[in-house]
């Protein structure tokens, strides 16, 4: 054994004790890790792939992302896609999710014409971890719309709930008689809100009065229509599980009792994109559409820029979820503007719309990721307040990360911390809180192509080597705890304070 391994495998027995009974997950629980096709598979441009926003946007405004740093190569994930099975099947997960390029697949972003190549990729990578034993959960969109389509007004365009329910049924068609977890949109929040409201992020258009609330709508039917599909012509033969991941803020308050501004942002950032799906009513959360109703008038707009659903949407839309698939990475605590005061800042989703002013408690520890404040109760909290709004239903955490620069190389002691602290948690939320938890996804297997940041800011278990052609991934200790951790089905305790080890 090379000696820095022989180390390694010394430090982590010394920091983990054998777990007590009580930290055991219910039987059934499942672990996994989470990356997405741009920020991993680079291969850009091969065969016939067509460009996605995310080449455009990297390729045209090099500005916007640190250092001009490009998904082209990434982790090289596209060639060397059996490393990823191999290290995920050494930590024992019980699934892996990954999400399919619209544009390897189908080069147009419309099914006239279906990529061979991009076929046989996922073909490939889904045999792959199935002889490992390791389930896919696959991710139909995750940030890379078809270039031609944006062109065509994107998530603008209402037509774009149709072209996404073509891509999802191809999708379905060919892979569904093996994957049996399926997430259509991952993070309509971020989809819709942060681009729009920035230009930081693909396409780049600004345009949060307008632009981003057609895009929270379509976003919405564009999975409902997808869900259908499944439901109706796969479901029947393949019996799989549909659901969208959204990105959750656990907002808290900041006096004692001062739950209104909390509630409002909470049904403002979660509810927009839950409640059309998971409440008996459907529709928009009635306390935002008359907010915005009311707010668009006074601003001279002749209609809501929360643009309304039909009956029959709100039909379509209702109901759409075989499990809540949630993504947890950071808390705020919230409290109404004072006179004078200028609400917000990002990441609040909609605070201007909703003149909420938004800060973290000292005592959260920050990270290189200057939105990512560590505060671990806020998963519980989110996890109960889902099952109080939504109801008895099996929640699925699809992403919890850790980000730091790579500093640490593979003693990513603050990471091990972290996935401790929230898997704390999250056994918490299922033994005192009775929510029916059923799975934990750590982001993300592998350092990656962290969107605006580029690789600055890493999220892996195992480093990747960006200086090195063949991408060496190399495990870090948070892939040791981790992978007792899933030995075990059980918290593994650590030893405070953490970094003196
Ligand atoms: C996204 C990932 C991203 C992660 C860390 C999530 O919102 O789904 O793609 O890398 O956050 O920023």
């Amino acid at each position: 054994m090379a000696q820095s391994t022989l180390f390694l495998v010394i430090s982590i027995a010394t920091i983990v004790v054998s777990a007590e009974p009580t930290l055991k997950f219910p039987p059934g629980f499942k672990f996994g890790a989470a990356t997405s096709a741009y920020q991993i598979e680079g291969a850009w441009n091969v065969s016939d792939k067509g460009e996605s926003i995310w080449d455009r946007f990297t390729h045209t405004l090099p500005d916007r992302v640190y250092n001009g740093h490009t998904g082209d190569i990434a982790c090289d994930s596209y060639n060397q896609w059996k490393k990823d099975v191999q290290i995920a099947a050494e930590l024992g997960l019980h699934h892996y999710r990954f999400s399919i390029s619209w544009t390897r697949l189908l080069p147009s972003g419309t099914p006239n014409h279906i990529c061979e190549d991009g076929i046989k990729y996922y073909n490939d990578l889904i045999d792959g971890l199935l002889e490992k034993g390791i389930e896919p959960m696959v991710t139909i969109y995750h940030w890379d719309l078809p270039q031609r389509l944006q062109d065509l007004g994107g998530w603008c365009n209402p037509l774009i709930t149709d072209w996404f329910a073509d891509f999802a049924r191809i999708v379905f068609s060919i892979y569904a008689d093996r994957v049996k977890w399926w997430i259509t949109i991952n993070e309509p929040l971020i989809i819709c809100d942060f681009p729009f409201n920035t230009g930081q992020m693909a396409p780049g258009i600004i345009d949060p009065q307008i632009g981003s609330y057609l895009c929270t709508k379509h976003t919405l039917l564009a999975h409902a229509k997808a869900w259908r599909i499944y439901d109706e012509e796969f479901r029947p033969k393949f019996h799989g599980k549909v659901s969208i991941a959204n990105q959750l803020l656990a907002y808290e308050e900041t006096s004692p009792g001062d739950r209104e501004p909390v509630e409002l942002i909470s049904q403002l950032s979660t509810g927009i994109y839950s409640h059309a799906i998971y409440s008996k009513e459907g529709g928009w959360p009635p306390i935002i559409e008359k907010l915005f109703a009311e707010k668009s008038k006074t601003k001279g707009y002749p209609r809501s820029r929360l643009p309304e659903f039909t009956k029959e949407e709100i039909e379509l839309v209702r109901g759409t979820y075989d499990y809540y698939a949630l993504n947890y990475y950071t808390a705020r605590v919230v409290r109404f503007a004072r006179p004078g005061e200028e609400a917000g800042p990002w990441p609040v989703f909609g605070s201007p719309e909703l003149n909420i002013v938004a800060n973290v408690l000292p005592e959260w520890k920050t990270t290189v990721a200057d939105i990512f404040f560590i505060y671990p109760p806020g998963l519980r909290h989110l996890l109960s307040w889902l099952k109080k709004n939504y109801g008895d239903i099996q929640m699925f955490i699809t992403e919890n990360g850790y980000p730091s620069n790579g500093d640490e190389k593979l003693d990513d002691v603050e990471r091990v911390q972290f996935t401790h602290d929230h898997l704390e948690q999250v056994l918490l939320s299922i033994n005192e809180d009775d929510v029916d938890v059923i799975g934990y996804t750590a982001w993300s297997l592998i350092d990656n192509f962290e969107w605006p940041e580029g690789y600055r800011v890493k999220f892996g278990l195992y480093e990747v080597n960006f200086e090195d052609p063949e991408r060496t991934r190399t495990k870090r200790k948070s892939a040791e705890y981790y992978q007792r951790v899933i030995e075990q089905h059980a918290l593994i305790p650590i030893k405070q304070p953490y970094d003196e080890l």
